[in-house]
């Protein structure tokens, strides 16, 4: 069913940033590989989550609910042999994460995912691994469905990874716990670093050395023990993106967003929304289990089209299709570049920015490896059905555009926003945005 955001002026309030999916499922699969109970607040009760939990459930994990948000993951140090496919639905961390921890025990399961996830590689994963000797069935050219075979003698590898994936890293670095040896991942730029620092809170130890060209190597020592601790969830910047373009827009809005984590391996959108004019301002920050978090003041600011520095690129990866948005109501244009990965994700997202922008009155030029927005120095003209792809970052990109454009937009399907952050209208609603169900 198609939902439409309509125009609206005035938005104020304070929101918190939902939790943050990456950290979630990490939490998830890290204690279930440990030994204990561990305790986890502020879980993600998004769907990509939740299908974490369940695979972790078929792989034998017990985890049990206390309210919403607080888990007790009950880990044994092992999975087991899993009878039921284990299905990630819309995501590739949940998939390429739990392939990873599979691998070094003796176990077979198998993986599937939705219409979406099977059309993504995981060859990327499944090369890795492979050399540190799991065995892959899989019929469709490196995509979903597959089966992978475990195996406890894991050999330790030194893998050289063509692109600053964190989904890639964190699979080698999860098999290479419990390995023999020393596991390297050298990645082109350090990556989302979120398995580095949870691990340190189960007494896993990583270490990581940044080479003057930028290149990241990241080093773990197999066979190593997880115990079970405490992890609280920071909230989720790539979520709080979305809340903070909508305050950036229009011309009277001022809105807090709390819970809003920081990890500069995260923070590029902030950093280059700040660089295009965008007012965010840091009130106060603290630190939640290794994290910085900080709440953010925005403000509607006339914006300035930019060349988004490359080096950022790997810090924004998510964040693409909002930033898009952005450079529509820009003055000049918004140059990127470098960023051929968007292509992989949940949908292809440059080909996704592109209609959707372009439906609703927006030029914008594709390339192989990114795109050109010529800004309109104002409001575009909106008016489209913007296609979603199975993809929730285009979807709440829409209708974050149609808060400010000159007529409404709509999208043709909102239901993968549960994949990520499932109060996502509901909380733009309660800071004075009008997004209803049906067409205008
Ligand atoms: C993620 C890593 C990124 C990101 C994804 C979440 C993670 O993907 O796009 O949404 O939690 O590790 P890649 O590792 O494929 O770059």
């Amino acid at each position: 069913m198609s939902w439409t955001s309509y125009p609206v002026d005035q938005m104020q309030g304070e929101v918190i940033a939902p939790s943050d999916k990456s950290c979630s499922h990490r939490a998830i699969i890290f204690a279930s590989l440990a030994r204990g109970k561990s305790k986890l607040s502020g879980i993600l009760e998004s769907e990509d989550v939740l299908k974490t939990a369940e695979a972790m459930r078929k792989l034998g994990v017990q985890i049990q609910k206390l309210n919403t948000g607080d888990w007790i993951v009950d880990g044994q140090g092992r999975l087991q042999d899993s009878k039921e496919t284990l299905n990630f639905g819309n995501s590739g961390t949940g998939c390429r994460l739990t392939l990873g921890a599979i691998a070094g025990f003796p176990i077979v399961a198998e993986a599937t995912g939705d219409v979406s996830l099977r059309s993504r590689p995981m060859n990327r994963i499944i090369e890795p691994l492979s050399e540190m000797g799991a065995s892959f069935e899989c019929q469709n050219n490196g995509q979903l469905p597959l089966s992978i075979r475990g195996n406890r003698n894991l050999s330790a590898i030194s893998h050289q990874s063509e692109i600053a994936s964190a989904q890639v890293k964190s699979a080698v670095l999860i098999a290479g716990l419990n390995a023999t040896g020393e596991t390297i991942v050298k990645e082109p730029q350090l990556s989302r670093d979120h398995t580095e620092r949870m691990l340190t809170t189960f007494g896993g130890v990583t270490e990581t050395s940044i080479e003057p060209n930028g290149y990241a190597n990241i080093r773990i020592q197999g066979r190593q023990t997880l115990n079970a601790t405490e992890i609280k969830i920071p909230g989720d910047p790539s979520s709080a993106s979305f809340l903070v373009a909508c305050g950036l827009l229009g011309s009277s809005r001022k809105i807090t967003v709390s819970n809003v984590m920081l990890n500069p391996t995260r923070s590029g959108f902030f950093e280059v929304v700040k660089q295009m004019g965008g007012s965010i301002k840091i009130l106060s920050e603290n630190v939640v289990s290794g994290e910085t978090v900080g709440t953010l003041s925005i403000e509607s600011s006339s914006l300035q089209g930019i060349e988004v520095p490359r080096e950022l690129v790997s810090s924004m990866i998510d964040e693409f299709p909002i930033l898009s948005v952005l450079a529509s109501f820009a003055k000049g244009e918004t140059i990127v570049t470098d960023a051929k990965e968007l292509r992989v994700k949940e949908s292809d997202r440059i080909s996704s920015i592109v209609s959707m922008l372009r439906v609703n009155g927006v030029e914008i030029e594709e390339r192989a490896d990114g795109f050109t927005i010529m800004g309109c120095d104002g409001p575009p003209k909106g008016g489209g059905v913007v296609k979603t792809s199975y993809d929730h970052r285009i979807g709440m990109s829409a209708l974050i555009l149609g808060t400010a454009t000159q007529n409404p937009v709509s999208v043709d399907d909102v239901s993968m926003i549960a994949t990520s952050y499932p109060s996502f209208i509901a909380d733009l609603n309660d800071l004075g945005t009008s997004i209803k169900a049906g067409s205008p």
